[in-house]
């Protein structure tokens, strides 16, 4: 009686966030820039923490003008830190509203909310006797906290950037290469072109026998699919997207967010979950690209489009979307 409206838990908030039994958050110590454009945030997590395999990402919510957002970053530290901290490692993107807020503007100081670890682009418990790691971008992230983790004798790194500087942990992959923990070859599409993975063999000769994580741009990934699924090794293939491959777009349609009250002309290309932020709308979301299932979201009328797919879902009682990849297919009501 004497907190309310407030719970006795609310001021606990206040003074010990991260203590055990309250909801999971971290506490930014630290920003490092990386490259000009990418930035390692060191966290503190919460004491319901459950730690990390190496390659997992987290999902962080972190407050954008008022507006929470929730998106997910690979860890990029390794899992014995002694100081109980993890780091991820944030690549700008053009118009890009968390990642230029961690990159450029948030305070160490900062709380954010945090998910449990997840994720299976992980290593196997068995050592590959050979590894290839294959990146490109922003997409070096898991990879770095695999190669922070585990040594193998033999692991071979092909990583794409569009000039040295952009390449984001280039001292530290140097000083693996000195140590011989590491072959590298960087491509600095910039002045090299493109990486044509069909010449992968000029490159990593035994590319087909080595077991292989890759990450980075959809491009890549979709060629590397292709190449290791025709020469028949697809099994020694692994692969972490950061957005998901959008194959259809059709016509949108008057998007009505029932319980918010609100409705917007949408095209039939941009997510749902889009359409409500930029309207306003509270939406839950998590990983944005359909693995997470943490934007599912009851259709109340119409229909919506599975931009992976081209499938069209429609409102029945109980149907639920994924905002993330669904896009209106005419007129629709999602119950948000
Ligand atoms: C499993 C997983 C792990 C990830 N790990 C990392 C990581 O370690 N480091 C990292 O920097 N990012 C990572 N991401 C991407 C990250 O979650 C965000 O998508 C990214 O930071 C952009 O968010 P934003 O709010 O800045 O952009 P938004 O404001 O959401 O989008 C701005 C514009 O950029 C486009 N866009 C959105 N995401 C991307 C993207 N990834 N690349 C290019 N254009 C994009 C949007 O379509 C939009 O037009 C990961 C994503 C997943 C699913
Ligand atoms: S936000 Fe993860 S599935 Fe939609």
């Amino acid at each position: 009686m004497v907190t309310t409206p407030l719970l006795p838990s609310d001021y606990l908030d206040l003074v010990s966030p991260l203590r055990a039994g309250a909801d999971l958050r971290g506490r930014i110590e630290a920003v490092h820039p990386e490259t000009g454009d990418a930035a390692t945030i060191v966290i503190r997590p919460g004491q319901g923490w459950r730690g990390h395999t190496a390659g997992q990402y987290v999902r962080i919510g972190v407050d954008v003008d008022g507006v929470r957002l929730w998106r997910a970053y690979s860890i990029t530290s390794p899992t014995d830190c002694q100081d109980g901290r993890v780091t991820i490692t944030v690549k700008a993107i053009p118009d890009g509203k968390v990642s230029n807020h961690l990159v450029r503007r948030v305070e160490p100081g900062t709380l954010i909310q945090l998910d449990q670890a997840t994720g299976d682009f992980v290593l196997p418990q068995a050592r590959p006797a050979k590894v290839l790691y294959l990146t490109a971008g922003s997409g070096i992230t898991p990879v770095m906290g695999m190669l922070r983790d585990t040594e193998f004798d033999d692991v071979v790194m092909v990583h794409c950037a569009p000039k040295a500087q952009d390449v984001i942990f280039r001292s530290e992959l140097h000083s693996l290469v000195a140590d011989g923990k590491l072959r590298l070859t960087e491509v600095h599409t910039d002045t090299d072109g493109m990486l044509d993975i069909t010449r992968l063999d000029e490159l990593v000769p035994d590319w087909a026998e080595r077991e292989t994580w890759a990450c980075g741009p959809a491009g890549l990934l979709d060629a590397a699919e292709k190449h290791w699924c025709e020469h028949g090794v697809q099994d020694r293939l692994h692969t972490e997207r950061f957005r998901p491959s959008i194959v259809a777009a059709g016509d949108g349609g008057e998007v009505t967010f029932s319980a918010t009250g609100k409705t917007v002309e949408a095209d039939g290309a941009t997510p749902l979950l889009d359409v409500g932020e930029e309207a306003g709308v509270l939406m839950p979301s998590g990983c944005r690209m359909g693995i997470c299932f943490g934007c599912v979201t009851p259709l109340k009328a119409g229909a919506v489009r599975d931009l992976r797919t081209g499938e069209i879902t429609e409102a029945e009682p109980g149907v639920l979307i994924q905002t993330c990849v669904s896009a209106a297919a005419g007129p629709c009501d999602i119950e948000r």
